[in-house]
């Protein structure tokens, strides 16, 4: 899915869920842009609902969709997790080994690799450090410099590449985790990670960057892109909005029917900006 996009210059949308109505509204909106959708869970997701179900709710959504569906692990930080998820199904998963030192980072992800190829199933690393956004705007003065920001040193990309055998590279340059004050990509960064390697590029910390930067980004490598924030936050609002704007709805799946119709929205705008809809084959 990721090496059909990289061949055909657009991104393959991969989005956080934790439930069974995410899980829908993500499907719904790749199926009706006819799109090819990654779905991921993170360790935090994993926890919220449980290994075994979370994989049930969106492999049966998988199975029953007209689209390819991927279920992707997110930020996977330890190998017992990542073989619990070779075992229950995952389609692919992300080792990340970004708080490790270099060499550690490349150990573990090499490992993580062994057990996913077993699988036949592709697993993504990280090198250098997405960030979490700040609360509040003081991270250009604890973060003066590219590198101290976490940014990719694209020295290493080779290296870690070739080291690991990972199938996709997850970088930082510029997004971060949430949504900061200024996520204004580095694209000549980009450039130069992407002339390093020919494997696909995968940009973390997409809620937040401008829709101009996440184009020029899918241009120059990027091809498959994580959103969450955006979905948590426009979940979190309709939760307490539709019951105010609908009072007369009392049954709980007619007030979710209704928040999962405003994730679905944004999903579907996003699937437009990564241009991988119409992407899926028949
Ligand atoms: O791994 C998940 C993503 O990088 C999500 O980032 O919450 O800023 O969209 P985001
Ligand atoms: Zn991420």
């Amino acid at each position: 899915m990721i090496l059909e996009a990289q061949r055909g210059g657009y991104a393959i949308g991969s989005f956080n869920t934790s439930d069974l109505e995410i899980t829908k509204a993500i499907v719904s909106a790749a199926t009706r842009l006819k799109a090819p959708v990654m779905i991921e869970t993170s360790e935090k997701a994993i926890g919220y609902a449980g290994l075994e179900e979370i994989a049930g709710i969106v492999k049966s959504a998988a199975k029953n969709a007209r689209i390819p569906v991927a279920l992707h692990l997110d930020h996977g930080t330890n190998l017992d997790l990542i073989n619990r998820c070779l075992e229950v199904g995952y389609t692919s998963i992300m080792f990340d080994g970004s708080k490790l030192s270099f060499e550690e980072n490349q150990i573990l992800t090499r490992q993580a690799v062994e057990m996913a190829h077993r699988k036949n199933v592709p697993c993504e690393g990280e090198l250098g450090s997405i960030m979490k956004a700040p609360k509040k705007s003081a991270f250009r003065q604890v973060y003066p410099i590219a590198i101290d920001k976490g940014f990719t040193d694209p020295n290493l990309v080779s290296e870690f590449v070739r080291n690991t055998g990972i199938d996709f590279l997850a970088i930082s340059f510029g997004s971060q985790h949430g949504i900061g004050d200024n996520e204004e990509l580095d694209i000549d960064l980009l450039k130069e990670i992407n002339s390093k390697t020919s494997i696909p590029l995968v940009l973390h910390g997409a809620s937040g960057v401008p829709e101009s930067d996440v184009k020029k980004a899918i241009k120059n490598g990027i091809s498959k892109i994580n959103i969450d924030t955006d979905i948590r936050h426009t979940f979190s609002k309709a939760i307490f909005e539709i019951p105010k704007k609908f009072p007369e709805l009392s049954d709980p799946r007619d007030i979710m029917g209704k928040v999962m119709s405003e994730i679905q929205k944004v999903v579907e705008e996003k699937i437009k900006m990564f241009g991988s809809d119409g992407k899926a084959s028949a």
